[in-house]
C-alpha cells in the first residue's frame, strides 16, 4: 500500500480524540513507546485472521467479549481470571450449539480510550472535558483529573503487557483444561437455579465420558488443555496506535502491535476519517461497527477501503442496532455486501443499541432487549442466505449488577448494589453464561436448518 503510512491518519479529519495540551510531553511519550516490544506477534494476527476467515464461512464462530472499558483501579489477576474463565465456559457451550469451533477473542488488554456522545460534561454550572477512559484522563469530576495526560499512555501498555502474559499464562499452563471448565458449568446449573440449562450440561459431560473411554484424550492432545485466546480493542487512540506499529518483515505489511485485532467505533467510522486512514493499511484483522446510521453505499466504500484484496477474514462487521430496527436495517447492509462480492464475517452486537436509563437513573441493559437482538440478527441471516459468524459483548466475570434481568432477574433498583463499570453496563457472569446457552439454541437452530435445506 503506497500511498499509506503509520501516521498518514494525521493529515485526515479526526474525531473523538483528546486535545493533548502538552505536544513535547506528548513527543516524549510516543518516542519512548515507540521502542518498545509490540505486544502481540504478526503471525499470530494473520492465524486470528483465518480462524475469522472460517467464520465468515460458518466453519467457526466468533466470541468476542470483556470490559466496555478496562480501568487501571480495577486492574487485578482475579477480573482477568473471571473474565477468561466464563469466555471458556460460553465457547464450550457455543461450541456445542455451532459444532464448529469457537474462536475466542477478548476485548482485554488494551480497550482503554471511549468516544462520548460530546465533548465536555457540565456538573453545576461547572464544564470540564468528558471522561475519555483511563488511557487518556481520569473519571474524577475536577479540571486536573479530565486533562488528557499523555503518561497515561504508559500505564496502559503497562497493564495491556501484564494482561496479555496473564492470558498466555491461562491459556497454555492448565487452567484451560476441558473438563476444568465443564465443571464450572455444571457449578453454574447446581448454584444459579439454571436447571432449564441442564439437558445440554448433560450432553456435553456424556460427550466427554464418550472420548475418555473411546481414547481420544491422550496426554499429547493439546487441544483439550490449551486454548487460543486472542485480543482486541477499539482503535481510537490513533498516537498509542500509530507508536505500537511494527513492520512484520515476514510480510513487509505493517501490524498494529497494540493487540491481535482492532476496530473502528461507530462514531469513528468517516470513509475520509482518521480511524479509517489508520485501520486501512494494518495487516491485522479489522472490525467495523455498524450502526441505524451506517449507509450501504459507504458501507460499500469502507470495504473497498479496509480490505481493498477481499481477503477472508480481514475484515468483520459488527452489527449494533437495537433490538427491534435489526429487521429494518440489517438486510440492507446485506445486500450490499453481496452486491459486492465482499467477504466479510458478520457478528452481533447486542450491547449497544440497547443501553437505556432506568427510573433509578442507571445506564442499563435489559437482558431480554439483548437476547432479543441476537435473535433478530440470526432471523435476518437465515431470510437472507447470510452466515450469522459470531457475537460481540460486553461483559465480566464479576458478579456485577449492570444490566438488569436473567435468571437472577436483577431489578433497576438491585442496579446500585454493585454497579462498577467505567463506561457502559456489562453482562455479569451469570448473565453472560445464560445468554450463551440461549445463542447456542440459536446456533442449533440454525444449523438444524441449513442441513435440512442441504439434504
Ligand atoms: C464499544 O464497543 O464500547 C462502543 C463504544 O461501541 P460503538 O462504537 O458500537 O458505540
Ligand atoms: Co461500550
Amino acid at each position: 500500500m503506497s500511498d499509506w503510512q503509520k501516521n498518514t491518519w494525521r493529515q485526515k479529519p479526526r474525531v473523538q480524540m483528546p486535545d493533548y495540551t502538552d505536544a513535547a510531553e506528548l513527543s516524549a511519550v510516543e518516542a519512548q513507546l515507540s521502542k518498545y516490544p509490540p505486544l502481540v506477534f504478526a503471525g499470530e494476527s494473520r492465524a486470528l485472521k483465518r480462524q475469522l476467515g472460517a467464520a465468515g464461512r460458518g466453519e467457526a464462530f466468533l466470541l468476542q467479549g470483556g470490559d466496555c472499558a478496562e480501568a487501571f483501579d480495577q486492574f487485578s489477576a482475579d477480573a482477568i481470571r473471571d473474565t477468561f474463565k466464563v469466555m471458556l465456559q460460553m465457547a464450550m457451550v457455543l461450541t456445542y450449539g455451532a459444532k464448529v469451533p469457537v474462536v475466542k477473542v477478548g476485548r482485554m488488554a488494551g480497550q482503554f480510550a471511549k468516544p462520548r456522545s460530546a465533548p465536555t460534561e457540565t456538573v453545576d454550572g461547572q464544564e470540564l472535558p468528558s471522561y475519555r477512559g483511563d488511557i487518556i484522563n481520569d473519571l474524577a469530576f475536577t479540571p486536573e483529573a479530565r486533562t488528557p495526560n499523555p503518561q497515561k499512555m504508559l500505564q496502559g501498555y503497562t497493564q495491556a503487557a501484564a494482561t496479555l502474559n496473564l492470558l498466555r499464562a491461562f491459556s497454555t499452563g492448565g487452567y484451560a483444561d476441558i473438563h476444568q471448565v465443564h465443571q464450572w458449568t455444571l457449578g453454574f446449573i447446581e448454584s444459579e437455579k439454571a436447571a432449564r440449562y441442564r439437558d445440554m450440561a448433560n450432553r456435553i459431560s456424556d460427550t466427554l465420558d464418550f472420548m475418555k473411554a473411546a481414547g481420544l484424550e491422550s496426554e499429547s492432545n493439546h487441544n483439550l488443555k490449551t486454548v487460543d485466546f486472542y485480543t482486541s480493542h477499539e482503535s481510537l487512540l490513533l498516537e498509542y496506535e500509530e507508536a505500537l506499529c511494527r513492520l512484520d518483515s515476514t510480510s513487509g505489511k505493517w501490524l498494529a502491535g497494540s493487540g491481535h485485532m482492532i476496530w473502528i467505533g461507530d462514531r469513528t467510522r468517516q470513509p475520509d476519517g482518521a480511524h479509517v486512514e489508520f485501520a486501512r493499511g494494518v495487516l491485522n484483522p479489522i472490525g467495523l461497527k455498524c450502526g441505524p446510521t451506517t449507509d450501504p453505499e459507504d458501507l460499500k466504500v469502507l470495504m473497498r477501503k479496509l480490505n481493498p484484496e477481499n481477503e477472508e477474514g480481514k475484515l468483520t462487521l459488527i452489527a449494533r442496532f437495537g433490538a427491534g430496527k435489526v429487521g429494518e436495517k440489517l438486510p440492507p447492509l446485506v445486500q450490499a455486501v453481496r452486491e459486492e462480492g465482499a467477504k466479510v464475517t458478520w457478528v452481533c452486537d447486542p450491547m449497544h443499541g440497547n443501553t437505556i436509563k432506568s427510573p433509578s437513573g442507571y445506564k442499563t441493559r435489559p437482558f431480554d432487549a439483548v437476547l432479543r437482538e441476537v435473535r433478530d440478527f440470526f432471523a435476518v441471516h437465515k431470510a437472507e442466505g447470510s452466515i450469522p459468524g459470531g457475537v460481540h459483548f460486553e461483559m465480566t466475570g464479576q458478579d456485577v449488577t449492570e444490566c438488569t434481568g436473567g435468571v437472577h432477574a436483577i431489578s433497576d433498583e438491585n442496579l446500585s448494589d454493585r454497579y462498577h463499570t467505567a463506561c457502559d453496563p456489562r453482562l455479569n457472569a451469570t448473565q453472560s453464561l445464560e445468554l450463551a446457552f440461549l445463542v447456542a439454541e440459536e446456533l442449533t437452530a440454525h444449523r438444524e436448518t441449513r442441513a435440512a435445506e442441504a439434504s
